[in-house]
């Protein structure tokens, strides 16, 4: 049995690394993977450090196609991962989340009638400016397994009318909780970091953010003041957002540093006070480590975290992104009902890869 994995970007490597090692153990050699790396992250601290750390078997294909824009980043990936597809014949198609990676290597597969199965899949954010609600919807369409995090995500999808389709919902859990849990104990503390713990981590490389010159400017000026008047900000800067920021002329006065690897962002979470950020998978991340989390955005897909008031939406507007953190520095938040599954999602999903390619589904 073939499961032919499709990944690209930082957040993808980290929810591939545990699914390989259950398709690995839990496949019992039944299963060979073959990975296929599009390129789209590629520098060593968004690409290789993962590889390195989490043990990621090498890929198979490493496309080099990253850097462009969404429309040339998703077609020379399509043409590419066709090409593969054809020459490897797999039995399915691994997708994972709602990246450029992610549409191409299900429309590529969905194309040659080859089932796919999504990751992540039935999270909207119900904002179809961002790229992300495009890609996600459209490989949920197209997609054979859904794998949801949430019961929210399969009431996304029955309310899209995928209960009447022939196609497999599965909630199972959040494989990034499965992340969490396996590699909490082996956290590195990021070298050279010297700041005592109680500090604000801050992430930030949404494009309705960064391409948006008065969001990014109001959200600097909130960074800056946090950092001066509240608490220090560490700021792991994505390279998007340092382009944009020296493109703008803007001046981000906290404390900057590159790109860390997972161990090191884990020990981040472990030691901060607060998390703000405006990334997806880590507003969940705050939850497993029991931190505040204040998200810069109008909308999330993790809606089961506002509700239980584990997390707070505050935009884009300097004074509440600097009032909400005052507010919620150093709150200790609990999962009480194992939101997300609690580390199990990986085994599960690979006992249905595996009963779906025997049919027995
Ligand atoms: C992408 C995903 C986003 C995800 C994020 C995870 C899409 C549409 N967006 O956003 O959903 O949250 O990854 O981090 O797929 N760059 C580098 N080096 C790298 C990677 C990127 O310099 O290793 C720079 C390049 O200028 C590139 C830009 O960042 O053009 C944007 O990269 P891209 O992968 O298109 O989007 P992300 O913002 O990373
Ligand atoms: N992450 C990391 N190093 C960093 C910043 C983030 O390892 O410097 C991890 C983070 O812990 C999470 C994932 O990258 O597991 C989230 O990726 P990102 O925020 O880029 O994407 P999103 O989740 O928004 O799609």
């Amino acid at each position: 049995m073939k499961v032919f994995t499709v990944i690209g970007a930082r957040p993808q490597f980290i929810k591939a690394a545990v699914l390989s090692r259950a398709l690995q153990i839990v496949g019992k050699q039944k299963i060979t993977e073959v990975i296929v790396h599009t390129g789209q992250h590629y520098d060593s601290n968004m690409s290789d450090v993962f590889f390195t750390e989490l043990g990621i078997p090498k890929p198979n294909y490493n496309l080099g196609i990253g850097g462009g824009s969404h429309g040339q980043n998703t077609g020379r990936m399509l043409e590419k991962i066709e090409e593969l597809l054809i020459i490897e014949q797999p039995d399915i198609v691994l997708v994972y989340g709602d990246t450029d990676s992610t549409l191409a290597g299900a429309l590529a597969a969905a194309k040659l009638n080859i089932p796919v199965a999504h990751v992540e899949a039935g999270l909207r954010s119900f904002n179809m400016q961002m790229p992300e609600e495009v890609n996600r919807i459209l490989t949920d369409q197209i997609s054979q397994i859904l794998f949801c995090p949430t019961d929210l995500a399969i009431t996304n999808l029955e309310r899209e009318g995928f209960n009447k389709k022939s196609v497999h919902m599965f909630q199972v859990g959040d494989v990034m909780q499965d992340s969490a849990v396996y590699y909490a104990p082996y956290a590195i503390k990021p070298k050279g970091f010297s700041l005592v713990d109680g500090f604000i981590l801050a992430t930030l490389h949404r494009a309705e953010n960064t391409n948006n010159p008065e969001r990014l400017a109001a959200i600097v000026t909130a960074l800056n003041y946090l950092h001066h008047n509240v608490a220090s900000v560490v700021l792991p800067l994505h390279p998007r957002t340092r382009k944009i920021i020296i493109e703008q002329g803007l001046t981000l006065d906290v404390h900057l540093i590159d790109p860390v690897g997972y161990l090191e962002m884990i020990w981040l979470l472990q030691h901060t006070g607060l998390v703000l950020t405006d990334s997806g998978g880590v507003q969940k991340e705050a939850f497993f480590f029991n931190k505040a989390c204040v998200t810069m955005r109008d909308q999330t897909e993790w809606v089961e975290l506002v509700e239980i008031g584990a997390n707070t939406l505050v935009g884009a507007h300097t004074n509440k992104i600097i009032e909400t953190v005052k507010l919620n520095l150093g709150r200790i938040v609990k999962d009480k009902d194992s939101l997300y599954g609690g580390g199990r999602a990986a085994e599960k999903m690979v006992q249905i890869i595996l009963a779906y390619i025997l049919g027995e589904l």
